[in-house]
């Protein structure tokens, strides 16, 4: 079993798509274990960001993971870090297939609804910046069906 952290970004909370999303990874098999509504914060949104640091999309990217509330949550299942990228599509919304979370609701590459950790060892350090570790929640959702 892996474990994948997600957020989902400022415009799509703005735009209602919450449930839209989770839904899909409800759907597909994703157990959610831990889930939250917060305001990031500008020494969270630089830890998360580090590796682009430096890098001309950053500080719009960091203003704008900020504009608002978005949704942070780690999810489990079997390669649960490819699973969820494929899910997501291409960082650019325009070459993201559709059926894609990107290429359904994507238009432009920072505004692209949703971020996901590149490798379990991502996932981890990046989750741990918003979670404690008593707050992934153990429970099942029946996953011999899956
Ligand atoms: P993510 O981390 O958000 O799941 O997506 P990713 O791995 O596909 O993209 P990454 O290269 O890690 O970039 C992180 C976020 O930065 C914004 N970005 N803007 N050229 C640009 O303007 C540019 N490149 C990247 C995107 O919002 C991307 O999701
Ligand atoms: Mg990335």
């Amino acid at each position: 079993m892996e474990r994948e952290f997600v957020f989902i970004k400022p415009n799509a909370v703005r735009r209602s798509l919450i449930g839209e999303i989770i839904s899909r990874y409800e759907k597909k098999g994703l157990k959610i274990i831990a889930l939250k509504m917060i305001q990031m914060t500008k020494t969270q949104s630089e830890k998360l960001y580090k590796e682009h640091e430096g890098k001309d999309f950053y500080k719009p990217l960091i203003d704008f993971v900020l504009s608002g509330p978005v949704l942070v949550m780690v999810l489990e299942g079997e390669r649960a870090v490819e699973v969820v990228r494929h899910m997501h599509g291409d960082t650019d919304p325009l070459k993201a297939f559709p059926g894609s979370i990107r290429g359904d609701y994507g238009l432009t590459v920072r505004k692209n609804i949703v971020h996901a950790s590149d490798s379990q060892e991502k996932a981890e350090k990046e989750w741990q910046i918003f979670f404690d570790q008593e707050e992934l929640l153990e429970y099942s959702i029946g996953e011999e069906n899956f």
